[in-house]
């Protein structure tokens, strides 16, 4: 299969990915579209005429009531929606807590927060998205899916031990499995599933790490001042391959594939500690994908 590419590149904004592009009439949804990457891809869906809905657990000015730990606030952010939906950017996430927290009902916080409500909210709205007639589904993974499979045996790490980045990571390839599983599934109703990295952005989300990985990450000086490294983007850069997946003509029909940082299609390649671009296998693998939908069905049936 060939693989995609688009004349983008890494340093472009989400802007000037919607040059030219009339957004008019579409409805959109954007999950954690208060802050960081999220607010900016609102911008720029909003800069091409699309109604965009942010969905966030701190509704002002307009935004939705949304939090993606609570089953119940998902099925009620359901219940609220009446017609079509044209685009659900599945944005929201939390990173790398340091030390297992579970959801009220005992999912671990990550994979409840990225994953199973993310899953919820897109079944949920299947039927809405159906009605649209070419909806696409956009699920914001990370490079993190290169790290670690999804572990069916223990997904809640309620027997093995808690570590944050492997629970942050198989939150992210669960991302992507679900735009896989959506592919496989909704194509003959016009729906379209892909799923992206953004590259590293300076926002909220790294709020749980300490300042020695700051360090680390080449992200912080010794005084404890943030530095941004030549690989990092502004958030206007950091929502452009969102952006290029929710709403550029050149993703027409498109679905089932995973976007690099640099707005291009991005390479499967063995996952692990030695990789550091491109999708896992593990995170593309259409048996693991039908394997976790079944998984997230039941689980999110129960709630
Ligand atoms: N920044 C990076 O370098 C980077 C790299 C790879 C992937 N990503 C992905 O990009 C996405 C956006 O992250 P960001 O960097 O823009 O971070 P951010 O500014 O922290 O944004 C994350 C958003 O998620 C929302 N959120 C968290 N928990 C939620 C919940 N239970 N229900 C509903 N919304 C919730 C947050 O809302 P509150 O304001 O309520 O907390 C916030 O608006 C995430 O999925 C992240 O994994 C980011």
């Amino acid at each position: 299969m060939t693989r995609i590419s688009t004349p983008f590149n890494a340093k472009t904004t989400a802007y000037e990915i919607l040059t030219g592009v009339d957004l008019t009439g579409r409805r959109i949804i954007v999950t954690g579209g208060a802050s960081g990457i999220g607010l900016e891809t609102v911008r720029a869906l909003r800069g091409a005429g699309a109604e965009v809905t942010v969905a966030t657990r701190h509704p002002t000015g307009g935004r939705r009531a949304l939090d993606l730990s609570d089953p119940g606030s998902v099925r009620a952010f359901v219940d609220d929606w009446s017609g079509p939906v044209h685009v659900i950017v599945a944005n929201a996430g939390i990173m790398a807590l340091p030390a297992r927290q579970v959801a009220a009902n005992g999912w671990e916080l990550q994979l409840a927060t990225n994953f199973l409500g993310h899953f919820a909210l897109i079944t949920g709205l299947r039927e809405n998205l159906r009605q649209a007639g070419d909806a696409r589904v956009v699920m914001v993974s990370s490079g993190a899916q290169l790290r670690a499979p999804f572990d069916f045996d223990d997904p809640h790490f309620e027997r093995r031990p808690y570590d944050p980045w492997v629970a942050y990571a198989q939150s992210k390839t669960a991302d992507v499995l679900l735009a896989v599983g959506a592919a496989r599934r909704w194509a003959t109703d016009g729906i379209t599933a892909n799923a992206l990295e953004p590259g590293y952005i300076h926002t909220n989300l790294q709020r749980h790490l300490d300042k020695d990985t700051m360090r680390a990450a080449g992200a912080m000086d010794d005084e404890g001042n943030l530095v941004t490294p030549d690989y990092y983007k502004t958030p206007e850069q950091g929502a452009a391959t969102s952006v290029l997946l929710a709403g550029s003509p050149l993703l027409d029909g498109v679905t089932g594939r995973f976007f690099s940082s640099e707005n291009q299609e991005a390479e499967v390649v063995r996952g692990g500690t030695g990789a550091s671009a491109g999708v896992a296998t593990w995170s593309v693998d259409p048996d693991a994908a039908d394997r976790l939908w079944a998984y997230a069905l039941t689980a999110t049936a129960g709630h």
